[in-house]
């Protein structure tokens, strides 16, 4: 097997939640591009009708599921119809996720609750579906944020803390899975890419940062999607229960 080759992921299939938007419509297209059929999970189907064209157009089957994945049935639902439609689940991508900003002492305890639900709680959720089905030599990577090393000036205890707890899931997961079901359970920590998500940033907020970014820009995703691909596939074979930071050394400084 030649080094590129390890990177293939043919024949494989892969779950993407968060696939409507952003870098879920990033990791979906890679993973097509590598050879992998492809099940999306969002809330928005019309979106997620775009991703599946996408998927199809790199030459790979998909499905889109409308999936909240804070509802633990609807996680079980999305890995049912891909084994349904693929018979079998290699990869998952636990993208779906929520950033907001709000000052610790206004923050009501529903705000709290929701960021740590969706970024945190509902990675778990798809894990235990995915976990049950997936056999060797599969893999879930988390997407979690430089956020969960770092500080970058906004109020963001709800993310913040989501995204570190993301840590441990990894690790746990990784320690449970590894021996006993050949499951590698890793983390991807990204810096700033373009998406919704940052498009909520006020006025000179990404300016003031920019002595942060030691690569003088913010990320692409395409950059992202490849790590991705590295975590996925046999080329990160022996890599568990780990962290890949993608920042462009924002995290360093
Ligand atoms: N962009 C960055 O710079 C950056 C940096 C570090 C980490 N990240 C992380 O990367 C991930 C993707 O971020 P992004 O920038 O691509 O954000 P985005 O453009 O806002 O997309 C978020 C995605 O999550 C989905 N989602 C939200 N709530 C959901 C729910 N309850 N159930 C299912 N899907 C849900 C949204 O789809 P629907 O609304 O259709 O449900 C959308 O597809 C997040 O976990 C984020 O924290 C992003």
């Amino acid at each position: 097997m030649s080094v590129l080759d390890r990177f293939r992921l043919d024949g494989r299939v892969a779950i993407v939640t968060g696939a409507s938007a952003g870098l879920g419509v990033a990791f979906a297209k890679a993973l097509a591009e590598a050879g992998a059929d492809v099940a999306l999970g969002a809330r928005r189907e019309d979106r997620l009708k775009e991703t599946k064209a996408l998927v199809e157009g790199a030459g790979q089957r998909a499905v889109a599921v409308r999936t909240d994945v804070t509802e633990p049935a609807d996680c079980q639902a999305l890995v049912a119809a891909a084994m349904a439609e693929f018979g079998r689940v290699d990869i998952l991508v636990n993208n779906a996720g929520i950033g907001t900003a709000v000052p610790a002492t206004r923050e009501t305890p529903e705000e709290f609750r929701s960021v740590v639900d969706l970024n945190l709680n509902a990675c778990y959720w798809m894990a235990q579906a995915c976990g049950r089905v997936m056999k060797p030599g599969s893999s879930i990577v988390n997407i979690s944020s430089v956020l969960g090393i770092t500080t970058a000036g906004l109020p963001q205890a709800a993310y913040s803390a989501s995204k570190s707890g993301l840590f441990g899931l990894t690790r746990d997961l990784a320690q449970q899975w590894g021996t006993r079901k050949g499951i590698r359970v890793n983390a991807l920590a990204p810096g700033f890419f373009a998406s919704e998500m940052t498009e909520q940033y006020s006025p000179g907020y990404l300016e003031a940062q920019a002595p942060r970014r030691l690569l003088g820009r913010t990320g692409d995703p395409e950059e992202l999607a490849a790590a991705l691909i590295f975590l996925a596939s046999d080329a990160g074979g022996f890599v568990t229960g780990q962290v890949l930071t993608v920042d462009g050394g924002f995290s360093i400084t």
